[in-house]
């Protein structure tokens, strides 16, 4: 409750300022408020997520999207979607999706963003999934990679490799709406603490100082990204 009602100040704030936004735009906006279609989150202990997702919750006519870290593909076994490969019990004091084995030991997660990288979730999102008010979809390292590229190349803003999840999913979501409808995308922190992993899994020659030439920040393959993701 702590952590959803200090963060929900995001959502708040939202709420109030997306009619005259949307409304600057000429857009119409979704439900009797003119609210965003979907409001997008990466999720992973789920904080972020369930603050700009609380104050929505009523309006129903607002899809909430909470996007997990499929790292390899969520059938690979390297991943973090507590929600959507997970099953119900105990992590860290709460009850609630959770990547464990037969016998209950949490098992290795994988993503390519430290943050997303986490077995558990916070249990408020357990209870949005189960009564079916959000919808929780993955997002691959690859493609989290390539959406990180396109907004600092398109909007001049680094996102967060957590954040970039969020962005990618937006990408998939955006070309099945109409032109008059919204998305509302939160970025939850800023990528330049994730430079170094973005040029080593580019392929990008990069080092903090002449001294780190030639070392790797985090000990991953390149991903190989789509041709012309990267310009
Ligand atoms: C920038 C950023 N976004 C998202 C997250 C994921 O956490 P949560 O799902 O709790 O918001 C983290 C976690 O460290 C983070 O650093």
């Amino acid at each position: 409750m702590m952590v959803r009602d200090f963060q929900s100040v995001i959502g708040e704030e939202c709420l109030r300022q997306m009619p005259e936004m949307l409304a600057d735009l000429g857009l119409p906006g979704n439900g009797a408020q003119a609210q965003p279609d979907a409001v997008i989150a990466c999720v992973g202990g789920g904080s972020n997520a369930m603050g700009i997702f609380y104050p929505y919750i009523p309006h129903e006519r607002v899809r909430l999207i909470g996007v997990e870290a499929a790292g390899s593909g969520l059938d690979s076994g390297r991943h973090a979607a507590s929600l959507q490969r997970g099953v119900p019990g105990v992590l860290h004091g709460n009850r609630t999706y959770v990547l464990q084995n037969a016998d209950g030991q949490i098992t290795e997660t994988h993503s390519v963003s430290a943050g997303l990288d986490y077995p558990g979730v916070g249990p408020e999102h357990a209870w949005l999934k189960d009564s079916g008010r959000a919808e929780y979809v993955g997002v691959t390292d690859a493609e989290a990679l390539e959406a990180f590229h396109r907004l600092c190349r398109t909007e001049g803003i680094i996102p967060a490799l957590e954040s970039s999840h969020a962005i990618a999913y937006a990408m998939k979501l955006a070309p099945t709406l109409r032109p008059d409808q919204s998305l509302l995308v939160n970025l939850s922190g800023r990528g330049d603490k994730d430079i170094g992993t973005v040029a080593d899994l580019s392929g990008a020659d990069f080092y903090c100082r002449p001294s780190c030439r030639g070392q790797s920040v985090k000990t991953a393959a390149p991903i190989h990204l789509t041709p012309g993701a990267v310009q």
